[in-house]
């Protein structure tokens, strides 16, 4: 007998059919009315499969008496209330490591595309405009001073890279660590003020809630330029718009929201900012090696085995 699985947030069409292959799976996405669907299907599944963005309500937890395992498909637990889980005996598995290179990757390329005004050359190229005249000059990257957010594998990844760039490099953690020889100042406001870029790689949840507030963004200042690659949550999203808005910030460069699928229109119509779908560990290989990884974390608690990635 197969298990039943109920998929929140969907995965790639292999990874959905190797799903499909082991568990019979019910795909919330499909639902018209999801609270009809969930009173439907609930009381038989076992585990639930998602992604960090979307993760799995306490409404919907609570509704689904035989839940055994939540496997998130990314790293991010901000979206699944671990305390209830915990509480319940509920197994919670992430993809860690995996999506570590993709994540740096695409901090570093939209603090590139930000900086040096790459969108802006594309879409002046595209519309003809190098017929007619220039583009303006860009800020340069290497060489200047960088502010990490969140010091865990992904900011270590982005610290490795911008060595490259030959930034400097200071860090704000909840922890001083003790293997790096960057520079810790968890003061964020004195972060942001004693640099050019200020990057966000840490995690989501209520203690990360808006500290990225007005006072940093402006203590990063108007040729400052603030990099997202971690959760909407960590920023506070008025702030950030009224900043670029007025001038108060220098750029953004952004690949998460507060809201999911919304990005403020304010945003839209910013050369300044460079907009991403939350996309950071959205390549083949990695999403591939992701989906390996949730599969495997099922298969080993339905034979009774160890978890290979479990948070709780
Ligand atoms: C994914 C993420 O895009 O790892 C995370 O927490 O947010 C991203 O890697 C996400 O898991 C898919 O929702």
């Amino acid at each position: 007998m197969k298990a039943d699985i109920l998929l929140i947030e969907p995965m790639t069409p292999d990874a959905e059919a190797q799903l499909d292959a082991a568990y019979t799976v019910h795909r919330l996405s499909t639902a018209t009315d999801q609270r009809a669907f969930i009173a439907d299907v609930g009381a038989k599944i076992r585990g639930i499969v998602t992604g960090g963005r979307m993760g799995a309500s306490n409404a919907i937890v609570h509704a689904l008496p035989k839940l055994e395992i939540i496997a998130i498909n990314g790293i991010g637990t901000d979206a699944v209330d671990l305390d209830v889980a915990r509480r319940r005996g509920v197994h919670v598995t992430t993809t860690p490591d995996v999506l570590t290179d993709d994540v740096a990757d695409l901090a570093i390329a939209l603090l590139l595309a930000t900086a040096r005004g790459v969108c802006i050359g594309d879409r002046f190229v595209r519309a003809g405009g190098w017929l007619r005249g220039h583009v303006p000059l860009a800020t340069k990257v290497s060489g200047k001073r960088l502010g990490i957010i969140g010091l865990g594998l992904v900011g270590r990844a982005i610290a490795r890279r911008a060595e490259g760039f030959d930034l400097s490099i200071a860090y704000a953690d909840p922890q001083r660590k003790d293997d790096v020889v960057y520079r810790y100042q968890p003061d964020l406001r004195a972060l942001a003020s004693e640099v050019d870029f200020l990057m966000i790689a840490a995690a989501g949840g209520q203690t990360s809630r808006n500290i990225v507030n007005r006072d940093v963004l402006d203590a990063l200042g108007r040729n400052g330029i603030l990099i997202n690659v971690a959760r909407g949550s960590i920023v506070d999203e008025e702030a950030l718009v009224a900043a670029l808005t007025e001038g108060r910030l220098g750029g953004a460069g952004l690949d998460v929201f507060a809201h999911e699928p919304e990005v403020p229109e304010a945003l839209w119509r910013l050369d300044n900012v460079v907009l991403q779908p939350h996309q950071a560990s959205a390549t083949v290989e990695t999403r591939r090696a992701m989906a390996d990884l949730v599969l495997a974390n099922l298969a080993a608690h339905f034979a009774g085995q160890e978890l290979p990635s479990a948070v709780v």
